[in-house]
């Protein structure tokens, strides 16, 4: 029943602007917000939020962003008995979010970059889920998925950012997560269903494609599961793909059917978009069940 989240942890500093600049260009801004962040960290509170007990293994520095990248992970009562202070800056995301509430990121991996295979925990017992991302170096990535499913864990994995998810680790991964570009890198060009099928050959037993607006698609041997967006007025997607992974994790620790636990995590992720911010976003419980009991709401 409990969720151990293997993942980064960033200090995000968010600017909003009229419009993401390009290459060479200059945007004005007013004033910078400093937030939690990281994609494993959002998924560990948002996992925490709804309810799992939650365990996080990750890597921050000894330096002034340190306070800010641990402040939503203690405010949700996350267990960081795992977390190790490196000799590297803290990571730190620089977001742009344009009035569209679309974002652009770069993220300073700083102490992140800096986690390895040793730092993991001697056990996985105790354990029923392990979600990941993409965020920290592919060795510990590659090394927890093993030691979980060893130990009968099931291993959720968000393959985002992109990078080379190695054919060892979808095979040891579960339920894979990637929204429609981290699909096309690992399945190529092509209809939705049918790249996200194409996957289960390589090993998940379930593959979910978020669709930010449309919803999203779940894939498993013998089902398929279209779920439409929760609709809501956007003011910052940043954060939103992580909510869904988190919560979708928690409530199947919980015990919920894999339609169910789908269900929670979109309204969960839509209501993510509606406030500024990753972590500071993320809605309660009682806020998701709020919202479920009013049903979707026009636009
Ligand atoms: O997915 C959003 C996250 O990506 C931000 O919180 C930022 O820290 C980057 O890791
Ligand atoms: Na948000």
């Amino acid at each position: 029943m409990s969720v151990l989240v293997v993942g980064s942890v960033n200090a995000d500093l968010t600017v909003r602007a009229a419009r993401i600049p390009g290459p060479g260009e200059t945007v004005l801004g007013n004033e910078a917000r400093t937030s939690p962040g990281g994609k494993g960290a959002n998924g560990a509170v948002a996992a925490a939020l709804a309810g799992a007990t939650v365990s996080m293994v990750g890597g921050v520095g000894e330096d002034a962003f340190q306070d800010v990248a641990l402040s939503g992970l203690k405010r949700a009562g996350v267990d960081l008995s795992g977390l190790l202070t490196l000799d590297a800056p803290t990571g730190l995301a620089l977001i742009t979010v344009s009035d569209a509430g679309e974002n652009a990121i770069t993220v300073a991996s700083g102490a992140n970059a800096r986690l390895a295979p040793p730092h993991l925990p001697e056990s996985f017992d105790g354990f029923t889920h392990l979600l990941m991302q993409q965020e920290l170096p592919p060795e510990i990535t590659l090394e927890a998925a093993k030691r979980a499913s060893a130990a009968g864990l099931m291993v959720l994995l968000n393959a985002t950012p992109t990078r080379d998810t190695s054919p060892e680790l979808l095979r040891l991964t579960g339920h894979l997560l990637v929204n429609e570009h981290e699909l096309a890198a690992l399945a190529g060009d092509g209809e939705v269903e049918i790249s996200a099928r194409s996957l289960l050959e390589r090993g998940p037993q379930a593959v979910t494609v978020t669709l930010g607006g449309e919803g999203s698609l779940t894939v498993t041997a013998g089902e398929t599961y279209r779920l439409p967006a929760h609709p809501v007025n956007a003011v910052d997607t940043t954060g939103a793909g992580d909510t869904f992974c988190g919560v979708l994790t928690a409530r199947l620790s919980h015990g919920d059917t894999l339609k169910t636990a789908l269900h929670w995590a979109g309204i969960a992720a839509a209501l993510a978009c509606t406030r500024p911010g990753a972590q500071d976003a993320m809605p309660t419980w009682a806020e998701v069940e709020r919202e479920n009991a009013h049903g979707p709401q026009p636009l």
